[in-house]
C-alpha cells in the first residue's frame, strides 16, 4: 500500500516503457518518456489533446491510471497500463462511455470531491479541511494515515465522543472495527450494502464479501482484516500460507472438509475475473462453491 501512488517523475512503469500506445476508435493514443517527463497525446487525427501527466495511481499488480490537471481541470485518463499486457487498455470503468470530444476521450473530468477521494485513498497527508493539496502529497499509504490523527479522527466519529480520538491502538480493533477501518478505503460492508452493487463488481470490496461469508463473526478475531494480512507487508501470494488461519477455526469444529486437507483458499475463496480490470480478485465470501453456481450476491 505503501506504493499506492507514485509522482510520474519517479513512476517505474513510464522509466521502463518509454513509448506506450493505443488506440481505440478514430483515437491514438501515446505516452512517451522524455527525461523525467511523460507526455500524453490523443489525437483523432485531426486535433491533438497534449498533457504532462502528473500523477500514477496504483502500483500496478493489476493496473496503473494517470492523473493530471489542464486548464485548472483533475483528470483521469481514459486509458491505463495493465499488468497483463503489459500495455495500454481502456481504464476501468471507461469501456462501455463513448466519448464526444477530444477532451473526453483524452479523459475523465473529475470534480474536485472526485480528485480529493483519489488522493485520500492513495496517499497521505494531501486532504486538509477536507480540500485537496496535492503540494503536501505523501505518496502511498503511509503509516500516519493508519496510525495517526486520521485515525483517531475516525474513531472519534464512530465513538461520537471526544476521548475516543485517544483510540489509536490498533492491534485492540474488534473484528467489526478492523473492517470498517480497512472499508475507509477498501469500501465498508454499509457503503456497498446502500450503494445496491451486486454482482462480481462487488467481488474488489473485500470488508463486504467477508462479512456476508458464514465464516464471519464480528466479535472473533480470527476473521479480522488482519488475521490473514499484515498491512505493513507486500501481500502473500503463497496460497497454503492462509491454511493455518483457516485452520485456527476449522481443525476444532465438528465439520472437517472431505475434500482437501491443503490449500483451503484455492477452493473456497475462487479468484473471480472483473470485467475491464485485467485482474483476478479473491472473493472473501468463503463458501463451498458449486461447479457452475452463479456468482453469490
Ligand atoms: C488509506 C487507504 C487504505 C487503507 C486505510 C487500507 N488500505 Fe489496503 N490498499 C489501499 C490501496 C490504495 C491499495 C492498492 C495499492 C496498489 O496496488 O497500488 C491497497 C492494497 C491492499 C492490499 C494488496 C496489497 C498488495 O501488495 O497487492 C491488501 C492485502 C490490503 N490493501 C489490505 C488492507 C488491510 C488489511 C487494511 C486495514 C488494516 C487496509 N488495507 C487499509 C488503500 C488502503
Ligand atoms: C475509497 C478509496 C479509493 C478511491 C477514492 C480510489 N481508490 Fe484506487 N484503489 C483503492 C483500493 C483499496 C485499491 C486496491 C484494491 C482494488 O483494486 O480494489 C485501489 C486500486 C486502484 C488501482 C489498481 C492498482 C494496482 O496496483 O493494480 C488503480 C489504477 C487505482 N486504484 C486508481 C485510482 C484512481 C485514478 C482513483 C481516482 C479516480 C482512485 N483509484 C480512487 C481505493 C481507492
Ligand atoms: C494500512 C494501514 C496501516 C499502515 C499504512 C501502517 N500500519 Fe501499522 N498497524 C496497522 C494495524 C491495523 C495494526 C494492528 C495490527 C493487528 O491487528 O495486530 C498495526 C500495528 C502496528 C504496530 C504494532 C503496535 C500496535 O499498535 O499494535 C506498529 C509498531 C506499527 N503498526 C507501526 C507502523 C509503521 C512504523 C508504519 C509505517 C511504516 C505503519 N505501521 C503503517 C495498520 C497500518
Ligand atoms: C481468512 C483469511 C483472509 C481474511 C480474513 C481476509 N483476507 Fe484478504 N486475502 C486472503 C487471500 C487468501 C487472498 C489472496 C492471496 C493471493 O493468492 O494473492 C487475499 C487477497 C486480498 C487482497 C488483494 C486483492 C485480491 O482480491 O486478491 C486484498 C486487497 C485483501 N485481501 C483485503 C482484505 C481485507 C480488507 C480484509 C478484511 C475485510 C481481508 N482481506 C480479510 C485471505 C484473507
Ligand atoms: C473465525 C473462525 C473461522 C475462520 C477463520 C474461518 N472459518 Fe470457515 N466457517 C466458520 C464457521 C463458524 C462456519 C459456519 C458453521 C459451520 O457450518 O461449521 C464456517 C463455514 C465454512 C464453510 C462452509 C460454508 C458454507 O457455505 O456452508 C467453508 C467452506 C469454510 N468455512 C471454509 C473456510 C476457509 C477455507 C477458511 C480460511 C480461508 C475459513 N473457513 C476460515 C468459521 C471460520
Ligand atoms: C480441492 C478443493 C478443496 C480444498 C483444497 C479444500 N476444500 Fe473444503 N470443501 C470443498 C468442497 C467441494 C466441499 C463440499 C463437499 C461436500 O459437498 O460435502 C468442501 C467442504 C468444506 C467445508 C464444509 C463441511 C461441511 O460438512 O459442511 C468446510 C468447513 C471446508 N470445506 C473447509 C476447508 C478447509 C479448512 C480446507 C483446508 C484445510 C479445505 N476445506 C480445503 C473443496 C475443497
Amino acid at each position: 500500500m505503501g506504493k499506492a501512488l507514485e509522482r510520474v517523475s519517479s513512476c517505474e512503469i513510464l522509466r521502463r516503457h518509454r513509448r506506450l500506445t493505443f488506440r481505440d476508435g478514430p483515437y491514438a493514443y501515446t505516452i512517451t518518456r522524455e527525461d523525467d517527463d511523460s507526455l500524453y497525446e490523443v489525437t483523432d487525427g485531426q486535433e491533438t489533446f497534449t498533457a504532462r501527466l502528473q500523477w500514477a495511481f496504483g502500483q500496478g499488480g493489476a493496473g496503473q491510471t494517470y492523473v493530471f490537471e489542464k486548464n485548472g481541470n483533475w483528470y483521469e485518463s481514459r486509458v491505463s497500463f495493465f499488468n497483463d499486457a503489459q500495455g495500454l487498455g481502456l481504464t476501468l470503468g471507461a469501456t462501455s462511455a463513448k466519448p464526444s470530444s477530444l477532451e473526453q476521450a483524452a479523459g475523465r473530468l473529475m470534480s474536485p470531491v472526485d480528485a480529493r477521494d483519489c488522493f485520500d485513498c492513495h496517499s497521505t497527508g494531501a486532504v486538509h479541511a477536507h480540500k485537496l493539496d496535492v503540494e503536501d502529497a505523501i505518496p502511498g499509504v503511509q503509516c500516519e494515515n493508519c496510525h495517526g490523527p486520521a485515525a483517531a479522527h475516525i474513531q472519534a466519529i464512530r465513538a461520537g465522543n471526544a476521548n475516543a480520538a485517544k483510540l489509536v491502538d490498533l492491534a485492540r480493533l474488534s473484528t467489526e472495527e478492523m473492517s470498517d477501518f480497512c472499508g475507509r478505503c477498501h469500501r465498508t460492508w454499509a457503503q456497498i450494502a446502500s450503494q445496491g452493487l451486486r454482482g462480481v463488481i462487488d467481488v474488489r470490496f473485500q470488508p463486504y464479501r467477508l462479512t456476508n461469508s458464514r465464516c464471519y463473526d464480528a466479535a472473533d478475531k480470527r476473521i479480522r482484516c488482519t488475521a490473514c494480512h499484515d498491512p505493513h507487508r507486500p501481500l502473500v501470494v503463497d496460497i497454503s500460507s492462509y491454511d493455518s488461519k483457516c485452520q485456527a477455526c476449522h481443525d476444532s469444529t465438528a465439520k472437517v472438509c472431505r475434500v482437501g486437507r491443503r490449500n483451503c483458499a484455492q477452493c473456497h475463496m475462487p479468484k473471480v475475473a472483473l470485467p475491464g480490470a485485467h485482474y483476478q480478485f479473491t472473493d472473501h465470501e468463503i463458501r463451498i462453491v458449486r461447479p457452475g453456481a452463479p456468482y453469490p450476491d
